[in-house]
């Protein structure tokens, strides 16, 4: 590989190539080497869940994996960016990967650093296999499990995630999982998504949210299998990725009370009424509590009904956030707030566009007026990350269509 054949870009605090027939392609699998200058957002809020997670879970000489690393940019991001590091596998099955991360470790003088570099080129669920069996030459018995697992594949990443749990510390590990199959988690597609995450989604204006629930719902259920439960941090939705970030605990006791956090969505496609039921499906209503519409019923799940943030690790990401100069520090400070407003909120948003125009009303109130007026109505209302048009109430969808008439009159 000569250096004629890469080009030089720049993200958070790092240098780092990608070959050059790369270089203006539409990201897509049949890149030589994967690079989405889109994703950085993704790979700035992993720096900052890491350091996050490093000062909360007081976790230091930190074992990384990066399973799924393409040119490297994500490991040696957190390699610049994050403190407390042992040792990091930088793994790509793509040989073409492997030699550009070598290139790349070595463009940031990183292969002299204190930090250990294992760079591998396994199928990810391999490289797990061996570290679980200990068969891994850099990774013997008598060590520590790896505190942090990131999987970042093309498309759903449940092929992964039992040998991951397998892999992680069972207590305080943080599990990074991306998921970029937002048709399928969406509900544009319902039975792949039934098929690969065991839950059936719906298509509505709020299929963002459902579609995180059930990634974190399978997650929680194949961490459960290895006696692992899992605490959502953040469950973080961008232009067409769903990233979550969770710690584990492997109390029995707790596992089965986190159980209360399993659940459905109930749905009206006649008058737009949405709740969240437990896991007991003989409770579901047989039909719609709003309209008494029986036809037009529908659900989604089982998914995670749970919160789907901790509050204060979003706080400490804020916090860290103050300190970098990532391009979209203004963006990222915007979701963490808007996640943390949306924590306490009931399952569900309503975008304002949607209902306005449903509503057949001339023009489209601010979104801080509307929820203004619900306060001062006496519900609770608030912005969700997963859509800036969209907003949380904890009253049902006939108030807030009432409410926007009367702003508008
Ligand atoms: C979306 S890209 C990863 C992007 C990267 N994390 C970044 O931030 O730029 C997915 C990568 O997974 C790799 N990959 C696909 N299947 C794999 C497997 N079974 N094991 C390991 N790597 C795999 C691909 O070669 C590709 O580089």
């Amino acid at each position: 590989m000569l250096k004629k054949d890469l080009t030089l870009l720049k993200e958070g605090l790092v240098d780092f190539y990608i070959y050059n027939i790369d270089k203006g392609s539409i990201p897509s699998k049949s890149m030589n080497v994967f690079y989405n200058k889109k994703m950085e957002i993704n790979r700035d809020i992993t720096t900052l869940a890491i350091n996050a997670y490093s000062d909360l879970y007081d976790q230091k000489n930190l074992i990384i994996i990066d399973s799924m690393a393409a040119s490297g940019i994500s490991s040696i991001r957190i390699l610049r960016e994050c403190k407390n590091i042992k040792k990091i596998f930088i793994n790509d099955i793509n040989p073409g990967a492997n030699k550009l991360i070598k290139k790349n470790i070595k463009l940031n003088s990183l292969n002299k650093a204190p930090v250990k570099i294992i760079i591998t080129q396994k199928d990810a669920n391999l490289l797990f296999s061996e570290i679980i069996t200990n068969k891994c030459k850099h990774l013997n018995q008598t060590q520590k499990k790896p505190n942090i697992i990131s999987i970042d594949p093309f498309g759903t990443p449940n092929l992964y995630i039992d040998s991951a749990f397998k892999t992680i510390q069972k207590t305080n590990g943080l599990i990074c999982i991306t998921a970029t199959d937002t048709a399928v988690l969406f509900g544009v597609r319902p039975n792949v998504c039934i098929r690969k995450y065991f839950a059936k989604p719906l298509h509505t204006e709020y299929c963002k949210e459902i579609g995180g629930r059930i990634l974190i719902y399978f997650l929680s259920r194949i961490a459960n299998i290895n006696k692992i439960g899992i605490i959502p941090l953040l469950t973080f939705y961008s232009g067409h990725f769903i990233r979550v970030f969770c710690a584990t605990f492997k109390n029995q006791e707790i596992i089965t009370k986190y159980f209360k956090n399993f659940g459905y969505i109930i749905h009206c496609n006649n008058c737009g009424y949405r709740s969240s039921f437990g896991n007991d499906i003989l409770e579901l209503p047989k039909e719609c509590p709003l309209c008494a519409n029986k036809i037009k019923l529908d659900y989604a799940g089982p998914l995670w009904i749970g919160k789907i943030h901790k509050i204060n690790f979003i706080k400490k990401m804020l916090n860290l956030n103050e300190n970098f100069k990532f391009s979209n520090k203004k963006r990222i400070e915007k979701l963490l707030l808007f996640a943390i407003e949306e924590n306490n909120m009931p399952i569900s948003y309503y975008n304002l566009h949607k209902l306005c125009q449903n509503l057949k009303l001339t023009s489209v109130p601010k979104i801080k007026d509307v929820i203004s007026v619900i306060k001062e109505n006496g519900y609770h209302s608030s912005r969700t990350h997963f859509d800036f048009l969209s907003i949380k109430m904890d009253s049902d969808i006939f108030s807030l269509k009432k409410i926007l008439t009367d702003i508008q009159k």
